[in-house]
């Protein structure tokens, strides 16, 4: 064996892991002859084979061959006992590697109208370049549980400038919308706010992170007072060119309507009706809200208004048609808001 070293196929399959890795240059005769430990693998694998198996392992987990064997990342390979399976990553990758094989050859085989040519599950397809496959959402609500939202911010922030363009998280404007609405669930609505606001900052051709910022921004203003309400609008306004659309403060307002605060509910889907008065879901939900306060006769007008704009909107005439039935105590005065500005399309 040892003559042979330099033809041997081991040789070249170090030869080939130095170039890769860029580690080390000596000690080829400590290579192993043969690979001695292999249970997954079929035991006369190629060198080319193992090598880029081994090679797809580290990028697909973003780790180096130490993550699994035994030996030190600056030493030479041929230090290394890559037979070894002392270290329990090498052992669980070893577990993932018989369950990529059952995906593949048995799950996946024996599905319907399969794709041509099939597509097979491979580690990166889950592990997208981390040791374990979190999404940017996970790490950023571990963060929150560590250290409450400033954590999240200098996560987020942390993560993006490593790894920007990368295929390891999503730099969407997803993530810290799904984080800051566990916020909004917990009440903790400033937190929300402050990570809708670096949403919108980090994304600010997104309409969705405008949107996610803009129900938060105008659910705490609502919260303190119409007034409050109506200075956030107009800000926000300004600040983004055009009112926030239609869906904004009718979200806002379902969130009040949730709280069990109706009356403000009911300024915010005021405000939203004199911003959009052609639309029939306006007026649907301002229904609601007379509703929610016992104001029948209002409720009556709001719904009728929305069957006007929107005859096929089902549900607003059922409710104006048991409202009747149930027949309208005295007539208040009319109290549907006045419309004070053109309607605006949807951005
Ligand atoms: C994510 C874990 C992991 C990483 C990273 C990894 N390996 Fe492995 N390696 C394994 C597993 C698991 C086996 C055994 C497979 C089996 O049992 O069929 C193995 C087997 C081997 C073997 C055969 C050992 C023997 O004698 O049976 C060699 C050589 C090897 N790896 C080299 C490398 C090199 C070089 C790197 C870095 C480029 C590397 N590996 C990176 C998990 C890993
Ligand atoms: C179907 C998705 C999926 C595929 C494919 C997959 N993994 Fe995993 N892997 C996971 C999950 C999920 C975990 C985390 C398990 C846990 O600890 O809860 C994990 C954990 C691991 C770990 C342990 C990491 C640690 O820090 O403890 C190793 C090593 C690993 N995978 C290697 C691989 C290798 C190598 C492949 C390809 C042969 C692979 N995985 C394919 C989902 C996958």
């Amino acid at each position: 064996m040892r003559r042979s070293v330099r033809g041997h196929p081991t040789f070249r399959l170090l030869l080939a892991l130095m170039a890769m890795t860029a580690v080390a240059r000596t000690g080829a005769a400590q290579w192993p002859p043969k690979m001695a430990n292999l249970e997954v693998l079929p035991k006369d694998i190629t060198v080319d084979s193992l090598v880029s198996v081994m090679g797809g392992f580290t990028r697909a987990l973003g780790v180096r061959c130490s993550f699994c064997h035994v030996g030190e990342e600056e030493r030479p390979l041929a230090t290394y006992d890559f037979a070894a399976d002392d270290k329990v990553t090498k052992r669980k990758a070893r577990a993932m590697l018989r369950m990529v094989q059952r995906i593949n050859d048995v799950d996946l085989a024996a599905l319907e109208g399969r794709s041509d040519p099939p597509l097979r599950v491979q580690c990166v397809t889950c592990h997208h370049g981390q040791r374990r496959p979190l999404l940017l959402q996970d790490v950023l609500l571990q963060a929150l549980r560590d250290g409450g939202v400033d954590s999240v911010a200098s996560a987020y922030q942390g993560l993006r400038t490593r790894y920007y363009g990368r295929f390891v998280y999503d730099f969407s404007e997803v993530p810290l919308a799904d984080v800051a609405e566990v916020l909004v669930a917990r009440d903790s609505l400033a937190a929300a706010r402050r990570l809708d606001e670096l949403n919108v900052q980090s994304n600010p051709g997104s309409a969705f992170a405008r949107r996610q910022l803009g129900i938060v921004a105008l659910l705490e203003a609502f919260l303190a007072g119409p007034a409050r309400g109506d200075t956030v609008y107009q800000a926000l306004t300004i600040r983004f060119g055009a009112p926030p659309v239609e869906d904004v403060l009718n979200e806002a307002g379902w969130e009040l309507m949730r709280r069990g605060r109706p009356a403000d509910a009911l300024a915010a889907f005021r405000m939203n009706a004199t911003a959009y008065p052609g639309s029939s879901n306006v007026y649907h939900s301002l229904g609601e809200a007379y509703v929610a306060l016992g104001d029948v006769a209002n409720a009556i007008r709001s719904y009728a208004k929305a069957v006007e704009i929107d005859p096929t909107n089902t549900d607003a005439a059922d409710k104006l048609r048991k409202l009747r039935e149930k027949g309208a105590p005295g007539s208040p005065g009319d109290d549907l808001p006045a419309p004070q500005r053109p309607s605006r399309s949807r951005r």
